[in-house]
Order: C-alpha cells, then structure tokens, then sequence
C-alpha cells in the first residue's frame, strides 16, 4: 500500500498519528524507518553512533552495494570516495578480526572524522527516503553532544523532515537548525562537569568549511522535544534557542534510556513513583502538538492519547522486535518466544548506563545481563557516551564511568558511578550484529526493551516469521478490543 502524502501533507501539519521511535544504536534503522514512512506515519532512523555503524556496515563487505550506493549520492563526491576507500572490504573483514575503530569523537575531531559523522549521517536519511513520499526523523540523545553538529547538517543535507531529540533537555537544537539550515555557523553548549571555573563551553560548526559549493539555504525540519514532564517542556519553549514543534511524553515504562525519577526524598532504592507522570493537562495547555510514549503499542491506547489532547503515539519496542529492525533476527525471536511463555524479564537498571539514567534491560540468554553473568573486561573504545569535566587552566578531558575503574578515577570521576556499569556503546553494537572481536572474544549483545509486550500476542502469532513494520500500523490503527 502506498499513502497518498500528496493529500497528507496538504491538508495537516503532521500529518500522522504513530511516531516509530529512535532507536540507537542502528535499531531503528533506514529499512525500519522506511517502512514506516511507506505507511504515511513518522519514520526515525538513530543518528546515534551512526558513524560507527556505517565504516562497520562496510567493513563487512556491503553485502547488497546498498551503502556504497547511497554514498555514491553524497553531494560532495570526495568524502564519500575516502570513506569507501578507508574503510570498505571486499568480501567482509575475516569474522575473527577486529572491526578498524574511528577515533572517540572530542572537540578536536579533525576534518576527516568530521566528515564522516556527515557522511554517515546523510547516508541513512538518503535511504530512508527511498521510494516514498512520506516523512522521515532522525533521534540524537542530548547526552551525546559532540557529534551532533555535523550530524544534524548531514541529515539536513539528506533533506530529513524531523529532528527528535531527547535524553536531556536540548536547548540548544532549535537554534542550530535554524543557523544550519541558512549554512551559517552554529554553536552548541556543552554540559562539562565539576566546571569551577563557570566557562562556557561549546562546539562550534560552520557548515560552509565541509560545503564550499552552491548552496545557501536547506530546509528547516521540524523540531520535537522527547520530555517526561510539563516542566521540561516548558522549559524547552521558555528557553529553547529556536521553535520548538512539538513534544513526544514519554513515559517511565519506554525502552531505552527513562528520565531519572522525580525525588519525593524517601526513595531508596530509586524507582519510579506518580511523580513521574507528566501532567497531560498542563502539556496539551502548552498549545503544541504532542505525541504520547512509553507502553502505547495498542489501538486503544492511540484512542486514549488522542481523547487526552495528543496527536497520537510513538511506539519503540513493537518495531524494535518488527522483522525490518536492526536487531539481529535471533535476539528477535529469543525476546517473542520468552515473552510469550512468560519468562522474559525486562528490568529498570539504575546503575548500568554511563550516562546515570535509568536504562531498561532484557534478560535474554543472548545478551546475559546480570552483572555476575556478564563477564567483561572494561574497555571504552568507541566514546559516545564519555562526560566531559573540567581539568583546569580552560581545558577539557573526557571520561566514562564504563571505562576501566583505575582510569576512571585517575580523572577524577568517583567510585560510586561505577558500580554496575555497562558498555552500551559496544553491548548495542552487538545487539545488531556489529560486535567488537578482541583477541578471538566477541562482544555480548545488550537489549533493551519497554516494560509493555502485550502487543507480542497480537503480532507475533508465528514465531518463526514474526511480523513486519506494516502490520504493527495495522495493529494500531485497528481498534479492537484487547483479547478480540
Ligand atoms: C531498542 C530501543 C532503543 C531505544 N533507543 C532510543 C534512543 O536511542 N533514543 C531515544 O530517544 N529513545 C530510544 N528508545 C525509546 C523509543 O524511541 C520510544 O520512545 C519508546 O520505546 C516508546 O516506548 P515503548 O518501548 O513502550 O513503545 C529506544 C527504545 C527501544 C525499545
């Protein structure tokens, strides 16, 4: 089926009512997204790690041409080309041998890494584009800051329709996407810790040093805020640098990183409480779109969101275990078979993610979770999630709570935060099959899944073939009563 966007797009602002969620990292990737698209809903590709993801998709021989194709689209030809002649393997890489790493992107990433988070960037809106007219987003995570300029100006090169952004309060996104979109320099804030000096920190992009040719303007795509209460989303519009379109809420129930719970002072240890439900009422007086998130994966919970003032949902896990996602087909039907019979377990962690949020995990034979089980030697090695903290004298350094503890403490990071920590940038590049090898070991998946999986009954009624992007739209817009 194809959707008539034409008429779509004349007659509403957003014109779709599911939101297929980012999802990092390579998840929610082009195939997903495009599907989604090719229904008329919102399809987000995760620009997380994407860099990552592509010099990796080469070196294991692009199997179909597929990226070698979109890159031989790029608009300026000799990035692409040094790219594919960097990185690409004929053949694959021997499945025993590392990946080739990119240097841990900081603020004195040079022109090359640059352009590869870029390239990279592009690459998969441009496919995600493909054979439709519909709409496309791209998801960052606020957390992760210094990739996010010259990311945003490639996906805006690939002309994408939507930025989505969340994990943190990304103040400064509107503003740089109105200052891209005129090829004018951008400035991000950076959030630096222990910075006793009061310096403002930022990366500075200017679109013009990577794109010498014809080209001044590119198109503005709609901002949405992903916020978990009234209160970031006000302050999103009160000090925002630019529009604000819209809001996802999402709830503490969603897969993927959750925002920290609201304290009440007695919770110990933390977990969620009804301070954590954003108030509909005050959201929907903000006067801007909103779609609802976090356990939303049924028609009747698309009803219930737009009978509360919201335009609709936006849904991760249904997709996340749809046969065009990233993730890797066994970790799919492991999670659906387990689901079914009732032993899945899927957990809030406070303590795995680097970052300090809360992160949903799922106890799968592929991806053993607990900590006792889950035997690694600590290495950071690709740094997406690495904080930055004031070393003195105006200068920066870079850490993470995954890396090895000595290291850790050694830059002045405390023990506390590295309790229970686990490597996501490596534990999800295995989960879409992108793992690591280091002296013959191979990386453990890790994944992450919301706390709702009724839709699996309704959707996975064959285990073995399990069930498309498109039949999840089916599912949602249909309206039946659970248990019909
Ligand atoms: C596998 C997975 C990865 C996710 N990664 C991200 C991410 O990188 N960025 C983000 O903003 N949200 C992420 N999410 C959240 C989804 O975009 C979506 O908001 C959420 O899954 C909705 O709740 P649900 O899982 O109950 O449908 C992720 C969710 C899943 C299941």
């Amino acid at each position: 089926m194809k959707s008539d966007n034409s008429v779509l797009k004349a007659s509403s602002n957003h014109p779709f009512d599911i939101i297929q969620g980012g999802m990092g990292i390579g998840v929610s990737n082009w195939r997903l997204a495009q599907s989604v698209a090719q229904q008329g809903q919102l399809g987000v590709v995760s620009g997380t790690g994407i860099d990552t993801i592509l010099v990796r998709r080469l070196q294991v021989g692009d199997i179909d041409g597929v990226f070698r194709q979109a890159l031989s689209q790029f608009p300026i030809p000799e990035m692409a080309e040094q790219i594919v002649a960097d990185y690409f393997i004929e053949g694959g890489k021997p499945d025993d041998q590392p990946f080739k790493l990119l240097p841990m992107p900081d603020l004195d990433m040079d022109r090359l890494r640059q352009e590869l988070l870029i390239v990279a960037n592009f690459v998969e809106v441009f496919l995600a584009k493909q054979g439709h007219d519909g709409f496309i987003g791209i998801n960052y995570l606020e957390k992760i800051q210094i990739p996010t300029l010259p990311s945003l100006f490639g996906a805006m090169l690939a002309g994408v329709d939507y930025v989505l952004m969340g994990g943190g309060i990304p103040l400064s996104i509107p503003g740089c996407l109105d200052g891209l979109s005129k090829m004018e320099p951008v400035e991000l804030k950076l959030s630096v810790e222990e910075n006793i000096d009061g310096i403002e920190f930022s990366h500075r992009f200017n679109p013009k040093e990577f794109y010498s040719g014809e080209l001044n303007e590119l198109k503005r795509p709609k901002f949405l805020a992903i916020v978990s209460s009234e209160i970031v989303a006000k302050t999103m519009i009160r000090r925002g640098s630019g529009e604000v379109d819209g809001f996802v809420v999402e709830g503490h129930t969603a897969g993927g990183h959750n925002a920290p719970p609201r304290k009440t002072g007695s919770e110990e240890p933390a977990s969620f409480g009804v301070k954590d439900v954003a108030n509909l009422d005050r959201i929907k007086a903000i006067g801007k779109p909103f779609w609802l998130a976090g356990g939303c994966a049924s028609p009747q919970a698309l009803e219930e969101a737009k009978s509360k003032g919201a335009r609709g949902i936006q849904v991760g896990t249904a997709f996340a275990l749809s046969n065009e996602s990233g993730v890797l087909p066994e970790i799919k039907q492991e999670v659906i078979e387990k689901s079914l019979n009732g032993s899945l377990e899927v957990m809030t962690d406070f303590q795995a993610s680097p970052t300090g949020y809360p992160f949903k995990l799922a106890c799968i034979n592929h991806a053993l979770h607990a900590k006792s089980e889950r035997r690694r030697d600590r290495i950071c090695d690709l740094g997406y999630l690495r904080e930055l903290y004031y070393k003195g004298n105006g200068k920066l350094g870079y850490r993470c709570p995954g890396e090895p503890e000595k290291q850790y403490l050694s830059k002045g990071g405390c023990n506390e935060k590295t309790v229970g920590k686990q490597c996501l940038c490596n534990g999800l590049a295995a989960t879409i099959g992108l793992e690591q090898t280091r002296k013959g070991i191979k990386e453990l998946p890790i994944i992450t899944l919301g706390d709702d999986l009724s839709f699996i009954t309704k959707l996975a009624t064959d285990t073995m073939t399990g069930y498309a992007a498109k039949e999840v739209i089916s599912y949602l817009k249909s309206n039946k009563p659970v248990g019909a």
